[in-house]
């Protein structure tokens, strides 16, 4: 296995179907360590899909995912397990357990793996939540605070797993501008500190602000990867109706 192949995971020739109906096809991409990547797409286009297939949770119908160098698909679990540890994901919404507290949701997998002691994965707990700048809710619940807060908390927890990728499902959605730089702000300060990020968005502003390479999915074909300067001069209609989506009986009145 070359070096590069270790540095990478791969989606290759992945299609996927829900009831018959297709969902993805003949989709491929590589994520680079160190390349942080965004893949855009109108709502309901396959992108949660495509997280869920990269960690695992989903399994294609045909094509492979391979995550440093190993196949996925025929592995055993604990395997799988293992390698899937190198990615965390920052779910839409936060996904945080609602009956446990701030500081039991970040120190979660901790708690789990069972290497920590209490006082360990406490002082693990407060480092990973003044990052994102909350050390103050560590005994709140998730529903005591705001949305953008309870994002902040998932990021927090992402990071508490040591994971080298991190993967985020639209980040900003639903976000007032505030919140929406903070998260920006946040991510770009984790790939300072060296993690590689994967987000799936259909917010334009938010993929510019965090990412150099872009991928557009578009009726379940992945139709373009490139930069942002590539992906702003190209004249792939799927992607002039995404960037400026024009319906002009909508302004006749
Ligand atoms: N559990 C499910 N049951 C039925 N349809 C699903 C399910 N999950 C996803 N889909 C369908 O698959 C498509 C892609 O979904 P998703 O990946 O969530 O899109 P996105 O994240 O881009 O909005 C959608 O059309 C959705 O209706
Ligand atoms: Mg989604």
């Amino acid at each position: 296995m070359s070096v590069s192949e270790e540095h990478t995971i791969r989606m290759e020739n992945i299609f996927y179907s829900v009831d018959g109906r297709k969902v993805l096809e003949n989709v491929s991409f590589v994520l680079e360590k160190g390349v942080n990547r965004t893949i855009l797409g109108t709502s309901g286009c396959g992108k949660t899909t495509i997280l869920k297939l990269l960690l695992g949770l989903l399994v294609p119908d045909s094509g492979r995912i391979i995550v440093a160098g190993r196949i996925l698909e025929g592995l055993p679990e604990s395997e799988q397990l293992r390698i899937r540890k190198q990615i965390a994901i920052v779910f839409q919404g936060g996904a945080l357990f609602d009956s446990m507290t701030v500081g039991e949701n970040v120190g979660y997998r901790m708690f789990q793996d069972g290497e920590l002691s209490e006082r360990e994965i406490e002082r693990v707990v407060l480092e990973k939540l003044s990052f994102v700048g909350l050390e103050d809710t560590i005994d709140f619940y998730p529903s005591q605070l705001s949305g953008g807060m309870k994002k902040r908390v998932a990021i927090s927890r992402a990071l508490a797993s040591n994971a080298d990728y991190i993967f985020f499902d639209e980040p900003t959605t639903g976000l007032d501008p505030i919140g929406v730089y903070n998260i920006c702000h946040l991510i770009l300060r984790l790939q300072a500190e060296g993690k590689t990020t994967l987000m799936v968005t259909h917010d334009m502003k938010t993929a510019f602000s965090v990412s150099e390479r872009f991928s557009f999915i578009h009726k379940t074909h992945l139709i373009f990867e490139g930069t942002r300067e590539e992906m702003l001069s190209s004249t792939l209609p799927g992607i002039l109706q995404f960037l400026s989506p024009t319906d002009e009986s909508l302004f006749a009145r």
